[in-house]
This record gives C-alpha cells, structure tokens and sequence, in this order.
C-alpha cells in the first residue's frame, strides 16, 4: 500500500504541543498538513517548519476555509470562540470535518461549525504530551484514543488514530464528563495517592528516591494483579482480610504523627471496605467495626 499519497488536507489552528505533534505524525501518512494558524505567527512558522510542509495564515478562517479537516488544538477555553468566529467568517463547509482534542469537552462545543452542516467530533488522546521535539518518536504509538462526535467524523477519526499507530474507542457525547472523571482519577488522583504512601515513607525516615524504590514493585504488582483478576479480587490486606485492629493501629500513628492525612485514609479505607464487601467474604461484626473506625473524625 502507498501511504505517501495525500488523502486529507488539513489545517491546525493552535500550534502548541498537540497541534505540532499531530500536524507532524499524520504528516505524509496519507494526511496532508495544508494551513497553520495559532495566536501568534511564531508557533504557526514553527509547526510548518517541524511538518515540513504548509501555509502560515494569521486569519483562522482563512486557514479554516484552505482544507476540509480541520483540527482545532487551542485551550479548551478558546475551542468554542475559535470554532464560532471560523464559521461566522464562512471558514467551514458542509463537506468539513472539525475535530478538537479536549477530554473534558464534547463535540457540542463545535456546535457553530456544526450550524453550517460541517461534521464535529472530538479526539482524545489518553496521554501527557510534551512540546514537540524534532526528530523524537510518535507519542500517540501504542496508546489509547477515544472517538466522540457525529458518525462522519468518528469514521474519519478512525482512520486518523489508525494512521497514528493507535488504538480507538468510542464514548456517548453525554458520556464524556464522566469519561474525563475517569482519566483523571486513574492518572492524576493515582499521583495523589503515592503523595501520600511516600509521604508515610519519608516520615519513617527513608528519602524520597529511596521510598519510592522501596514501594515500586508493590505499586506494579498491584496494576498487574488489577489487569489479571479486576479491581474487586485484586484487593488485599488488612480491610480486605477485616483486621480492624491494624487500622485502628494505622490511624492512631497517623493521627498523632501525621494528622494532615488522617482525613484522606479515613476516606479511602470507607471506600476500601465497600470494595471488601462486594468480594462476600467479610464477617458484618468487623465490617461495622471497620466502618466506625473509618467514621470517627480522628484529631
Ligand atoms: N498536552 C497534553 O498533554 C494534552 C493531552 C490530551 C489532550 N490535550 C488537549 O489538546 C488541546 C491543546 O492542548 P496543548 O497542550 O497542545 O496546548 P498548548 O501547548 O498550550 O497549545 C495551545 C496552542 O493554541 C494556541 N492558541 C491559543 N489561543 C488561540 C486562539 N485564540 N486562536 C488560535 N490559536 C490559539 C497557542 O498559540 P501561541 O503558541 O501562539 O500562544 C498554542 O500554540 C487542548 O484541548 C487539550 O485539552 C492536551
């Protein structure tokens, strides 16, 4: 197959770290990037440059109206109003297809394009990109994407996560708060908690790159055993086996020591002892002492 042939000519307003990544990885893979518009014409000179190919606009329109795919890959603040002065200003057609790449935000927020009979979508790559550096190998190889939006656009989106070496799914528009819930939790809260755990760590003592070595295998395994059995049998220790009398231990250390957490382990371990329950195996005399333990509001 000749994937060198341009099938789609598209245009990128919003030249920062997604827009160049996918202007240069989709570049020469049966996409072709046309026309660049940013809010400066300095990160629009340096996508072209990176990509090897297109035209700089000032006028978002203007590179709108140069091709029928359009990305718009600004802050999910400036999507709607770049969206709405491009099609005011007759930037799409019925034949576009207007895609943008928040998680948090659906294909609604391209509802102008979406007036003048374009086909909106959104696409979300499950990932932490970096500013583009030249030569470097493609972020989106290997990882996660999800598709939103109106079928002609999810279909094309397809194709674009196809080319990109990636792998797509897709989600209710009205899923898609819920959805982004999810990423964060998964990602950013997953941060929150080993805070916490090395936290505990230092406080014994251990410097932080030490604590964290200490704790890795632990923290794989875990994932692994998640992956291998479900987030329900891959609970273990002392909620999930009803030592109450280890927790009680653990909050009265914590309580003394290191009281800025005793609200957060309350919290989790409330949350812990449901996930216990749903397994069938706990005695109800130590779930209500577990649960009281969890309740009381410690120092
Ligand atoms: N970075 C990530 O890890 C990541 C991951 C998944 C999804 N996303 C999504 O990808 C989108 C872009 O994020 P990013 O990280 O690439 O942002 P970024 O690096 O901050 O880049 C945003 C770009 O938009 C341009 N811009 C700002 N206002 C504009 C306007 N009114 N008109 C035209 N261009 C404008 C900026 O121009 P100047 O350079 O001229 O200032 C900048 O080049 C967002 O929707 C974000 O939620 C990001």
């Amino acid at each position: 197959m000749n994937t060198s042939k341009p099938e789609h000519n598209f245009c990128i307003i919003g030249c920062g770290r997604l827009g160049i990544s996918l202007a240069v990885f989709l570049s020469g893979r049966g996409f072709k990037p046309i026309s660049f518009c940013s809010r400066g014409p300095d990160s629009a000179k340096h996508a072209a440059a990176m990509a090897g190919t297109g035209i700089v606009y000032e006028d978002p329109v203007k590179a709108a109206a140069a091709c029928d795919l359009v990305f718009i890959t600004t802050p999910d603040t400036r999507i709607g109003p770049v969206c709405e002065k491009i099609a005011k200003g007759g930037g799409f057609t019925k034949d576009s297809v207007v895609f943008h790449l928040s998680g948090a935000l659906s294909s609604d927020v391209l509802g102008a394009a979406q007036k003048v009979g374009a086909a909106t979508g959104s696409i979300h790559p499950l990932q932490s990109f970096a500013p583009y550096e030249k030569g470097q190998a493609s972020p989106f190889l290997g990882i996660n994407i999800s598709l939103e939006g109106e079928v002609r656009a999810v279909t094309l989106g397809r194709k674009i996560v196809d080319v990109l070496g990636a792998g797509s799914f897709t989600i209710p528009t009205q899923a898609k708060t819920l959805y982004h819930a999810a990423a964060v939790v998964a990602s950013n809260y997953l941060v929150t908690l080993e805070h916490f755990a090395l936290s505990l760590l230092k406080e014994t003592g251990l410097a932080e790159g030490e604590a964290y070595t200490i704790l890795e295998p632990l923290i794989q395994g875990t994932l692994s055993n998640i992956k291998a059995r479900g987030s329900i049998n891959a609970l273990t220790g002392p909620v999930a086996r009803g030592d109450d009398g280890i927790i009680a231990s653990h909050l009265e250390d914590i309580d003394r020591k290191m009281p800025q957490f005793s609200c957060l382990y309350r919290l989790l371990g409330a949350h812990t002892l449901e996930i216990a329950k749903l397994r069938g195996d706990l005695d109800p005399k130590v779930q209500e002492k577990l649960a009281l333990l969890f309740k009381n509001t410690g120092v």
